[in-house]
């Protein structure tokens, strides 16, 4: 295998370096952070983006295997945040000069949803004289309400294909319609089509999942020009199906540094995506997201969501933050991020620098 040095003074990757780059260990990986670091200040700044994430609601319609708050988990307390819940909270955002916020929940594919999102959209919109911008994450949704949704004002969304391995994504969800791989794909082209400045990403560590199958993420990636990534450690919850393979799974120390790398090599690939920090991160590592923000990602998202509701809306065991007030939240973080010579991109909606330049080339969205 190539070493790290090497295969980092490259122009392009093959497969084989980007899987020798997720092996690297010890100082071979500091010396892939610094590398992604650097790029990430060269390319997109020295300013780390804050999206305020407002959790809206925990009801799923879907069952994947790995999720904490799956349609099938009867132990889970199912909320939905009111109206006036969710504006307070993109007021607070937008008062704290977040500049960004994103709108996640389980997945719920009813006219109602579409058209209760719809209408909060342009609340949001009209309450802060359209400066505020809004990713959505709010999963597989027919083309025209992705339409809709756009037209009301959102400009990014997020939606992880998980696993690009068709074989893993099978195995990590349950064996029916709802759970397709190419319908998530499909969704993902509808999204770009529209467009929005389309985000993805894959859980790391998931059981069955090799160091080929990240290599071969990352290479989708590329091929299909994302513009903004997400991604994070995948971490076991009892009340799930896959908790069963646990003995499988790499140690949290393994899964973590795996993660971070996953980042940095996609730094390293992609030079002027957004990547955000996870917050699968933070339960590894209490201060795992900023070390993210060290290794190539340029954006975080504090949980903005009622401390009330937190608890609930737990996709993975020992979520962090679950009782810290969100003016808490920033003035840690705040401090954390400038001791890492960076700053925080205040008032400003942080959009992907890849996406214009996408355009900009290929006359598209
Ligand atoms: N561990 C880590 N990430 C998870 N997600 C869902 N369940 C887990 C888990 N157990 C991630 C998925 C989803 C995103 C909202 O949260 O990637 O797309
Ligand atoms: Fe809700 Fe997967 S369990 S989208």
């Amino acid at each position: 295998m190539k070493n790290t040095n090497i295969i980092l003074e490259q122009s392009s990757f093959t497969k084989e370096d980007l899987t020798a780059l997720l092996h690297s260990e010890g100082e071979e990986m500091m010396l892939l952070f610094a590398r992604a670091n650097e790029i990430r200040e060269q390319f997109t700044g020295k300013r780390i983006f804050f999206r305020g994430l407002i959790e809206l609601s925990n009801i799923c319609e879907k069952d994947c295997l790995y999720c904490g708050i799956r349609k099938s988990n009867s132990n889970v307390h199912r909320y939905s945040l009111t109206d006036k819940e969710i504006l307070d909270a993109a007021r607070f955002a937008y008062e704290n000069h977040y500049g960004s916020i994103v709108l996640q929940s389980g997945e719920i594919a009813t006219k109602a949803f579409a058209k209760r999102i719809e209408k909060l959209l342009l609340q949001i919109k009209s309450m802060t004289n359209d400066k505020l911008g809004i990713t959505l994450s709010l999963g597989e949704q027919d083309p025209e309400v992705y339409l809709r949704w756009f037209e009301a004002g959102a400009h990014r969304y997020l939606l992880r294909i998980e696993t690009t391995n068709e074989n893993l994504f099978h195995r990590i969800h349950p064996d029916n319609d709802l759970h397709d791989f190419k319908h998530r794909l499909d969704c993902l082209y509808s999204i770009r089509k529209i467009g929005y400045q389309t985000g993805t990403g894959v859980m790391i560590g998931l059981p069955f999942q090799t160091v080929e199958d990240l290599s071969a993420d990352l290479l989708f990636f590329r091929d299909f020009d994302i513009d903004m990534a997400g991604m994070g450690p995948y971490i076991e919850h009892s009340e799930t199906p896959l908790y069963q393979y646990k003995d499988l799974l790499l140690s949290l120390p393994q899964r973590f540094n795996l993660a971070l790398k996953m980042i940095a090599t996609l730094r390293v690939l992609m030079k002027d995506i957004n990547i955000a920090a996870a917050t699968a991160l933070q339960v590894i590592d209490p201060i795992g997201r900023e070390k993210a923000l060290r290794a190539g990602a340029n954006v975080i998202m504090p949980n903005i969501t009622p401390v009330n509701y937190r608890k609930d809306y737990r996709l993975y065991e020992n979520k962090p933050c679950l009782d810290e007030e969100a003016v808490q939240c920033q003035s840690c973080l705040e401090s954390r991020i400038n001791a890492g010579g960076n700053e925080i991109g205040f008032d400003d909606w942080g959009d992907s620098k890849h996406f214009f330049d996408r355009k900009n080339k290929n006359g598209r969205a």
